[in-house]
């Protein structure tokens, strides 16, 4: 097993991506905190899980809101006793009634409530976990940035900003806890069939037409992310830190 008795939090693991994680890392041995602001779903992810004989908690989580990290962090501690890996998925984007304009027309709450769900929560599970990891000796964080950070778009500017954000500071916080042995990397995915882009791809589905045409011509899914995730929270990718691993099926190669 390629994570056993691995302690993993894993944020946004009610849905797509971040359940995709915690089924996979679960079946590696792992022992999940399953973190969503929505009960019922990360609930359902947990019943996933140990449905497959694996091991998982759920923590009512709201990431960008500082007492409910501190929260989950605890609750992770007092419950598994250390934190091994620590999985920044969580985030908002076409699916969500925040705005995904432009700056323009992106009103000031919406960007404020864009940033501070996809990037502050970083901040704050960085600020909260890794003097958890300092104490244990170390761990794997990885955080779900996009390829929005990469390239530019005429839409979902707050997301853009947010999402670049996260890159710079995976790298930054790398360089800064590499030597505690603390890995940082973050994923940059494409278009992956989740609800976060339904909104999106849904009526393109139905008329027939692609969505952001990749050399691979297919949308993502969950688990071509979670398989990414997996070898970066696991002692297979020990060397690798403040690393971007872009997910896109080429999409950006273009
Ligand atoms: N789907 C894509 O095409 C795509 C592309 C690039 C990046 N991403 C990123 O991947 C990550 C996972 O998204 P997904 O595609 O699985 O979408 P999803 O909508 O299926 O899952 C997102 C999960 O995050 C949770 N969440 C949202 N806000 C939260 C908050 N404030 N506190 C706690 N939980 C919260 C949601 O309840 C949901 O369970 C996100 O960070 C997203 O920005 C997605």
């Amino acid at each position: 097993m390629r994570l056993k008795d691995k302690i993993a939090i894993i944020t946004g693991a009610g849905s797509g991506q971040g359940r995709a994680a915690a089924i996979l890392f679960a079946k590696e041995g792992a022992k999940i905190v399953v973190s969503d602001w929505k009960p019922e779903l990360g609930e359902e992810t947990v019943t996933l899980v140990k449905s497959d004989g694996g091991q998982a908690i759920f923590v009512r989580t709201d990431v960008s809101e500082s007492a409910d990290v501190q929260k989950l962090i605890r609750t992770a501690v007092d419950t598994f006793g250390r934190i091994d890996i620590l999985y920044n998925n969580a985030g908002v984007g076409f699916s969500s009634p925040l705005s995904m304009s432009d700056v323009i027309n992106t009103p000031e709450a919406d960007w404020d409530r864009v940033i501070a769900i996809n990037l502050r929560s970083m901040y704050l599970t960085a600020k909260y976990g890794i003097p958890e990891m300092i104490r244990t000796g170390g761990g794997s964080i990885i955080n779900t940035a996009s390829i929005a950070a990469m390239i530019g778009s005429e839409a979902a500017h707050a997301y853009t900003a947010a999402k670049g954000g996260m890159v710079a500071l995976s790298r930054a916080l790398a360089v800064e806890f590499g030597p505690r042995n603390i890995r940082v990397n973050c994923i940059c995915p494409g278009a992956i069939d989740t609800p976060m882009i339904a909104p999106v791809v849904d009526p393109l589905k139905k008329s027939g037409r692609p969505f952001m045409t990749s050399p691979i011509r297919r949308l993502g899914t969950p688990d071509d992310i979670a398989y990414c995730a997996l070898y970066l929270a696991s002692d297979e990718s020990s060397f690798v830190t403040g690393a971007t691993f872009v997910v896109d099926g080429g999409y950006t190669a273009q």
